[in-house]
């Protein structure tokens, strides 16, 4: 009698490990080790209550996890244009953390830039323009706190040029190129 119950309650409380392991295999002893601090743009994701704001339950950067957060970059993926529009998978390879408060995230040089890498070619006058804040400037940038966004709100050429039509030729390509202003009709 006395042994038939204990194997029933063992097996019942063997069915809950199971279920237990079924429904966290393992995952909360791969992220115990926390390898060193966030950088100070992520600072507020501090702790182990924030873990799974990037890391997946498996451990692995999610891409997506990171989006949440970067709508803006998001959309730019989804529309398939911008920098990233072709480098949405290892966020983590360029973007490494855990290397302390002072490491800065973006490790690239701006003066050294290729800009078709961006989907938009620099043609005409825009080659010659010595300053990237010429184009990238506050004003048609999106706000960062720490540093400066190189998204552009608007980057139809009436955002940077002034419309001499006033509206009537919405199309400016249809006529122009960045050489110069002047249009060959004939
Ligand atoms: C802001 C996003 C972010 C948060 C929050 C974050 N991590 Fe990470 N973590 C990363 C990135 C990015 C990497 C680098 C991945 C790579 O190299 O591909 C990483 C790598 C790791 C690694 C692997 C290190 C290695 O050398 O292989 C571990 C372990 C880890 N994180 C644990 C944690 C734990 C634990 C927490 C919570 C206390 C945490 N992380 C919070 C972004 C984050
Ligand atoms: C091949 C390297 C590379 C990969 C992969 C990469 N990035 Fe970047 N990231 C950069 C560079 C270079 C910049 C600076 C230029 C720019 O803003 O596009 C940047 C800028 C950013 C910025 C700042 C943009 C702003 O203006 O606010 C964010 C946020 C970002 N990356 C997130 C991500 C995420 C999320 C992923 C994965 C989905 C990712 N990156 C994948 C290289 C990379
Ligand atoms: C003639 C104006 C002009 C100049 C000069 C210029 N850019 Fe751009 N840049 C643009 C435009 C327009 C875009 C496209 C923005 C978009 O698609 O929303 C762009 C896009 C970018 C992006 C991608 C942003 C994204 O959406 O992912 C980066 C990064 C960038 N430029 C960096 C630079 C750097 C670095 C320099 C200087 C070496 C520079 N640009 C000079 C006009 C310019
Ligand atoms: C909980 C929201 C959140 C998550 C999740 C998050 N970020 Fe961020 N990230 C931020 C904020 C906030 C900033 C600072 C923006 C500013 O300067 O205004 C930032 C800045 C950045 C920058 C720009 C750094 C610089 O020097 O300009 C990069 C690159 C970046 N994050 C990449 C990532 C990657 C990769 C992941 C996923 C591993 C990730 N972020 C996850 C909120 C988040
Ligand atoms: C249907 C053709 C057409 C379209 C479309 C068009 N333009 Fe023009 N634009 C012209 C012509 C023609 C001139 C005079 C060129 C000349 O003097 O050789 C001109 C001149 C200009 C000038 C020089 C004015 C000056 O005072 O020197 C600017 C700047 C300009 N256009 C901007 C724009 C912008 C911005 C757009 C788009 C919003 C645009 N144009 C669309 C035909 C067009
Ligand atoms: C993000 C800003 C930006 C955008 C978008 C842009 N330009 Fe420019 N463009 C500049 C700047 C800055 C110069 C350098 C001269 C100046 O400061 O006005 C310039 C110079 C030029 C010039 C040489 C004549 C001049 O005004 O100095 C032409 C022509 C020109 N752009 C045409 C275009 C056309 C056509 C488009 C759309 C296809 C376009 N641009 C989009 C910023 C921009």
């Amino acid at each position: 009698m006395k042994s038939k119950k204990r194997i029933f309650t063992s097996s019942i409380v063997g069915f809950f490990l199971l279920i237990v392991f079924l429904l966290f295999p393992g995952q909360k002893q791969e992220l115990k080790e926390t390898p060193g601090e966030l950088s100070r743009v992520h600072g507020e994701l501090a702790g182990r209550d924030h873990c799974g704001k990037c890391h997946s339950a498996a451990k692995e950067i999610e891409p997506g996890n990171c989006l949440n957060c970067h709508e803006e970059l998001s959309r730019r993926i989804k529309a398939e244009t911008g920098f990233h529009r072709d480098k949405q998978e290892n966020c983590g390879v360029c973007h490494p953390e855990h290397n302390g408060k002072n490491h800065r995230l973006i490790q690239w040089d701006p003066a050294d830039f290729d800009h078709s890498e961006t989907g938009y070619y620099l043609s005409g006058a825009h080659q010659r323009i010595t300053s990237c804040d010429h184009c990238h400037h506050g004003k048609n940038s999106p706000l960062r706190k720490y540093t400066k966004s190189f998204f552009l709100k608007d980057n139809r050429c009436s955002a940077c040029h002034k419309d001499a039509h006033r509206g009537n030729q919405p199309v400016c390509t249809d006529c122009h190129t960045t050489k110069d202003w002047s249009v060959d009709i004939w």
